[in-house]
């Protein structure tokens, strides 16, 4: 059995907690403060505000950020889109761009450019860096400073990544499927006083003055400023993640090399191919086959075989809590696409194993029963395949990955070729 992410727990880890649980405050003690301030050192942010999940960071964000109207890409975990709607904002589920899923910075240009009323109210992009990579920060700055929006970065799969000024707010996850782990936990982090204010006012309940800050000025009062939640951290957690952060850039390391092996592995495979993850946190190794029938032999196979390959992610707009537009893109991702296990503890043997077997499912596939169906399969899977792909790819001849169109993904609403071409393609040149 390998799944597709494990995490690590040490002696040094277990003695932290249980220093904690001997001496310690169970909450609301020193460990938290000491995280944040861990935390600001190793992400060069001014403040970092410790919650008890990633989606409570992404709730507390959306609340400093005033969210009115939300744009959330529609390929990521579904927090990222749920943030906006606790806070009863209007959520705009938008595609993405077929390299590295991330949300699609020409579609966010024209949800601009083509709107009919200014809203009333602050509008929050939401990107996610999604499996390890950040967004192009730079393009997304541009737009912000254009159309005059927040930024807040769903960074839950990028931690060990620098976060870029250009963000408003940045969040993070301590999940166990996470680079550093607390259990469960999260972390926002922002370089602006203010929205850091907001969110620990809204962490606590809506308390302004803290309880370190009330115990030393025998404070008998308090008073409660807003509606708040409690999102706090306990100081075990804490505990926890100070130790498992001096781990971090270790992990980052580790998970490279894993990374690295795959793309060795796979340099002679035409049969399926790997997102591309040049300077990622390498948080998810996502594969994309050539059609969804195979992709859906592959991931049974694996799993009855016990390897824990999964999907990121079903599409949000496709939920039945959202009901949002047709994003192909980020349909024809989830529907061609899986995770294979990448944890650090991994290695090379295991990353071979895990190659090998995806073969031989798709061996098995094409030998054994289902040939014809591969190709009938594709060709009469109807609208999607034959309104985005080339032709080539509809008759089951070519392998190609993605739809593509002058290095552009298709769009049903025609969206793509009206925007501020020459910038980006400036950005792209010099990037090169
Ligand atoms: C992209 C993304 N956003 C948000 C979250 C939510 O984080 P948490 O599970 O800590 O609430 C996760 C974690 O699963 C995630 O991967």
């Amino acid at each position: 059995m390998l799944p597709y992410t494990k995490h690590e727990i040490t002696n040094e880890d277990i003695e932290a907690v249980t220093e904690v649980m001997r001496r310690g405050a169970l909450t609301k003690g020193s460990k938290i403060e000491e995280f944040e301030a861990a935390l600001c050192a190793y992400t060069g942010c001014k403040h970092a505000v410790v919650m008890s999940s990633g989606t409570a960071a992404l709730h507390a964000a959306a609340f400093a950020l005033e969210t009115k109207r939300a744009i959330v890409p529609a390929m990521s975990f579904v927090a990222t889109a749920n943030c906006a709607r606790y806070v009863g904002a209007e959520v705009n589920i938008v595609d993405v761009e077929d390299k590295h899923l991330h949300l699609d910075k020409w579609l966010v240009n024209d949800f601009f450019r083509l709107e009919q009323t200014p809203p009333t109210g602050n509008t929050t992009v939401i990107t996610c860096d999604f499996a390890g990579v950040q967004c192009p920060m730079n393009d997304f700055a541009y737009l912000k400073n254009k159309h005059g929006f927040r930024l807040l970065v769903d960074g839950c799969h990028s931690f060990g990544i620098k976060p870029s000024p250009h963000a408003d707010i940045t969040c993070y996850s301590f999940h166990p499927a996470k680079l550093i782990t607390t259990g469960e936990g999260g972390v926002a982090v922002t370089n602006d006083a203010l929205l850091a204010g907001a969110m620990r006012r809204f962490r606590d309940h809506g308390i302004d003055t803290p309880q370190a800050l009330r115990d030393a000025s025998n404070q008998i009062n308090y008073d409660v400023r807003m509606l708040g939640f409690n999102y706090r951290m306990t100081d075990m957690q804490a505990a926890l993640g100070i130790s498992q952060l001096k781990r971090a850039d270790q992990y980052l390391a580790a998970r490279k090399v894993v990374r690295k092996w795959y793309d060795e592995s796979m340099r002679n495979t035409d049969l399926f191919t790997l997102l591309d993850a040049t300077d990622s946190a390498n948080h998810l190794c996502v594969v994309r086959f050539e059609n969804r029938y195979v992709r859906d032999f592959v991931y049974k196979y694996m799993r009855d075989l016990k390897y824990g390959v999964t999907l990121h992610y079903p599409v949000i707009s496709q939920f039945t809590a959202y009901k949002g537009p047709v994003t192909p893109v980020a349909q024809h991702a989830s529907d061609h696409t899986l995770s294979l296990p990448l944890y650090p503890a991994m290695t090379h043997a295991d990353v071979v194993k895990v190659l090998a077997n995806v073969r031989q499912a798709i061996t098995n596939y094409t030998h054994h029963s289902h040939k014809s169906q591969i190709v009938q399969g594709v060709a009469s899977s109807g609208g999607f395949e034959k309104q985005y792909l080339s032709p080539a790819y509809v008759q089951g001849k070519s392998l190609a990955p993605t739809p593509h169109l002058g290095g552009r993904p298709l769009d049903p609403l025609n969206h793509y070729h009206t925007l501020d071409d020459r910038y980006f393609d400036t950005l792209d040149k010099s990037k090169k």
